[in-house]
């Protein structure tokens, strides 16, 4: 079968796009990585790409008048490659309805939350300032209202009393690390069908609710 073709669109660091790559590097895995995209030309996982044989591409969205104009030339580029899904890693834009809408079901995101708690930015302060005991991340298809949008994969991660937002953050980021592949690879596999705002993953197996809700060591 043919596999998936997925630009990952980034602004910065791009380690969930590491994480995307490997795992579209595995012999079998049913999606790979056609383009890396940034809106900045400094964002550190554009090298990464490059030295991992990926095309890459920055459309700097200051060139641009306005968002429409921006998310237009998006449009363009990711069509004109035939792009099959896009992977949001770290891409810190809003994208407006057209383009969300052009590309219905085919975007998804990753959020250092357990959606729909703590949409936005400073995620990870403002959790531990609600004195919640878990948080995590999520992946979602996107829809235009800013993290919305019906949930694929999901992981738990407790916040520990003695938490800085960075360290909560690094804990984090290594579920995002596993739950994104697995998000991509359901999708990629056909599995995963919409309803309303709620995903069904056909054939669900133990591995996969494993993943969905992780143990939580040391407890
Ligand atoms: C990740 O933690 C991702 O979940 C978050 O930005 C970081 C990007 O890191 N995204 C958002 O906050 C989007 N609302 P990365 O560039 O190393 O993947």
């Amino acid at each position: 079968m043919a596999k998936l073709k997925v630009a990952v669109l980034i602004s910065a660091r791009g380690s969930n796009m590491q994480s995307l790559v490997h795992a579209c590097s595995a012999p079998g895995f049913p999606a790979e990585i056609v383009c890396v995209l940034s809106n900045n030309l400094e964002a550190a996982g554009l090298k990464f790409a490059a030295e991992n044989a990926i095309p890459t591409r920055v459309i700097d969205h200051r060139d641009f008048e306005n968002r429409e104009a921006f998310d237009a030339k998006l449009t363009e580029f990711l069509a004109s490659i035939d792009v099959d899904l896009i992977c949001l890693a770290g891409f810190m834009r809003l994208l407006t309805p057209e383009f969300v809408n052009r590309w219905q079901d085919k975007i998804l995101n990753i959020h250092p939350s357990l959606l729909p708690a703590f949409k936005g930015l400073h995620v990870h302060e403002r959790a531990i300032e609600s004195g919640a005991r878990f948080t995590g991340c999520t992946v979602h298809f996107v829809r235009p209202e800013m993290d919305e949008g019906p949930i694929i994969t999901q992981a738990v991660v407790p916040i520990h009393q003695t938490d800085t937002p960075e360290a909560l953050a690094a804990r984090i980021l290594e579920q995002e690390h596993l739950i994104y592949p697995l998000a991509l690879k359901l999708v990629a596999e056909n599995r995963v069908k919409i309803h309303g705002a709620v995903v069904l993953i056909e054939a669900a197996d133990e591995q996969h609710h494993a993943l969905l809700n992780p143990k939580v060591e040391g407890f």
